[in-house]
């Protein structure tokens, strides 16, 4: 530790989840036990220099536009305080990377924003929670850490390719093709390759959202087999922005549906092409009649476009 405090921003989670039994795994409520509690489980920690908060106690499958709103400005006031070292985030698993995308996109963080979670709740005979919320504070207190990162299973994965892979190991996420930024290990961290760069324009983006009377509507609509255009022009229909196609392997996507989408996009609706391939990007042939998401997986893809939108 460097003596300089670490901001605790709790959002609730698997990680403050309770089950009746501790061998229930799954059968838990999320989001039971505040930032104290959780903390007061990592008994190495005690004496620490940290300030908490509890930001809000949410299962992340509700995550919101005002509540990403609400936790990017408390990031961006602790990250402003000359004696706070680092952030730690603790957050659901099911929508970590889209938070962590967000914060990337508008905080370009000259400190560390970690974000920390669990696949077990707070009363399992084994919880995952105290050992990530360990590392995740080890990192945010790390020389020379910066941009936002996500902290599970002694991984770090870097905001922009981070992404949950697995529905009930442990280790439940990828960074995919880019790999791991390091690992955390018995609180020391091995870096592997560099930290995030920081996000071009984040302050701009900042200000735009919490700002925002409204939030652009942007929906993601997959391809499939035997994928049509009804769900295209029904979107169309209700006056939406903007549309993400999770398209099939490269960018490829069913003519009926393809033709909806260009339709949209020839109406003023902003389109963006990419891929429900777990791995790789969409790479678009010259002149390709809609853009593709510059490598980013269909849920980062919303967020950049309602970035984009608002701009
Ligand atoms: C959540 O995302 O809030 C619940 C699931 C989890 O944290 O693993």
């Amino acid at each position: 530790m460097t003596g300089k405090k670490i901001a605790v921003l709790a959002t609730g989670g698997t990680l403050a989840g309770k089950a009746a039994s501790a061998a229930d795994n799954i059968g838990y409520t999320a989001a039971q036990l505040g930032v104290e509690e959780l903390l007061a489980a990592i008994p190495a920690l005690h004496g620490a220099p940290l300030v908490t908060e509890q930001v809000a106690q949410v299962d992340s499958k509700d995550m919101s536009f005002e509540l990403w709103r609400q936790l990017a400005l408390r990031c961006a006031h602790y990250l402003a305080q000359e004696d706070v070292a680092g952030l730690v985030i603790t957050h659901g698993t099911d929508t970590l990377e889209e938070t962590a995308y967000f914060l990337h996109a508008v905080l370009a963080p000259a400190k560390p924003v970690v974000l920390t979670c669990a696949m077990r709740p707070a009363t399992a005979l084994a919880p995952d929670g105290p050992q990530n919320i360990a590392d995740a504070l080890a990192i945010a207190a790390a020389e020379g850490a910066h941009g936002v990162v996500a902290v599970c299973a002694g991984t770090i994965h870097g905001a922009w390719d981070v992404a949950k892979q697995h529905t009930y190991r442990l280790d439940a996420f990828t960074s995919g093709d880019a790999g791991p930024i390091g690992y955390v290990e018995e609180g020391r961290l091995r870096l592997v390759r560099p930290w995030p760069t920081a996000a071009v324009g984040a302050q701009a983006a900042l200000q735009k959202w919490t700002a925002a009377k409204r939030w652009p509507r942007v929906e993601i609509v997959m391809n499939y087999a035997g994928a049509g255009a009804e769900v295209v022009e029904a979107l169309v229909a209700q006056g939406i922005d903007g549309i993400v196609a999770a398209a099939t392997g490269n960018g490829t996507l069913h003519h009926d549906l393809e033709a909806a989408l260009l339709a949209a996009q020839a109406r003023g609706v902003k389109v963006v092409r990419s891929t429900r391939c777990a791995q790789g990007r969409v790479l678009s042939p010259a002149g390709a009649g809609l853009p593709d998401s510059g490598g980013l997986a269909p849920v980062k893809a919303r967020i950049a476009l309602m970035l984009e939108l608002l701009a």
